[in-house]
């Protein structure tokens, strides 16, 4: 049976705001409980795993017969053809740090394509939507990538992997050919905030390698809703993407490896 968007955006809404205020409760505090996950640069906290056991419990309830993947306890197969793709929180790093810059995503996908995206920054309580097909948002107010053609006018968003001191192909290589011609670059710590940075105008483009699908579900959706593209920019086993206009993805394109 298909779901009603409209009413699941509501649903997922709440949820986003309800586990937010729990992670800014737990913000700058004392008890986050900060181990390491595939080595010391990948972090993971109490508030990562409330808030992914949290959703589950919501998506549970209200949808029981979906399927969930969530960055924490993995695959939760179904035979339904919605599958929800979930980062309970985006941007550790910052959030054990104590920056800002932190998300939680929230997109579902039906048929192996993506119909609904939510991305919400507690912080700076900024809510990203998008439905397939009805645009995207920042809390209610429709949202459109820029309009700039030329990189050296533009500020990008870019970001590096974990294994970035074994793996060769560590994005430093683009980093190194990219910043002569451009404006700016930010290293802002969340994917997820990342494309919807690019969907919103406030970064012109953003291009980053070795993401997984919960980090970039519901942010690809907003950013293509917000009238931007998303392309792989090379072949591999994890997610590569350049995003932004097709102009800047094109200009982009000519540094990226
Ligand atoms: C990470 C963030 C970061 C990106 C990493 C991701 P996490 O997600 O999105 O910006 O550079 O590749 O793994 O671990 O904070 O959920
Ligand atoms: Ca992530
Ligand atoms: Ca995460």
């Amino acid at each position: 049976m298909e779901i009603c968007l409209e009413e699941t955006l509501k649903q997922v809404i709440a949820w986003v705001k309800e586990i937010g205020e729990i992670q800014r409760a737990y913000f700058r505090g004392t008890n986050l409980e900060i181990e390491t996950k595939s080595n010391a640069y990948d972090v993971v906290t109490r508030v990562d795993k409330l808030s992914e056991s949290m959703l589950l419990e919501r998506i549970g309830s209200a949808f029981p017969t979906h399927a969930v993947l969530g960055e924490e306890t993995g695959r939760h197969e179904a035979s339904s053809p919605y599958l929800w793709v979930i980062d309970p929180l985006d941007g550790t790093n910052n959030y054990s740090q104590g920056l800002p810059v932190f998300t939680i995503s929230v997109g579902l996908q039906y048929k192996g394509e993506t119909v609904l995206g939510v991305v919400y920054a507690p912080y700076f309580d900024e809510l990203y939507t998008a439905i397939k097909g009805k645009g995207a948002s920042l809390n209610g107010k429709e949202i459109h990538v820029a309009r700039k053609t030329e990189l050296k006018y533009s500020v990008l968003g870019t970001g590096f992997p974990y294994d970035k001191d074994v793996n060769p192909e560590n994005n430093a290589d683009n980093l190194a050919r990219i910043l002569p011609n451009i404006r700016g670059v930010r290293r802002m710590g969340s994917a997820a905030y990342d494309l919807c940075c690019t969907a919103a105008g406030f970064l012109d483009g953003y291009w980053e390698i070795c993401l997984h699908l919960w980090d970039i579900c519901a942010g690809e959706l907003i950013l293509t809703e917000a009238g931007g593209i998303v392309r792989p920019f090379r072949e591999g086993r994890e997610i590569n993407l350049v995003s932004g206009n097709p102009d800047i993805v094109r200009e982009m394109s000519k540094y990226l490896r």
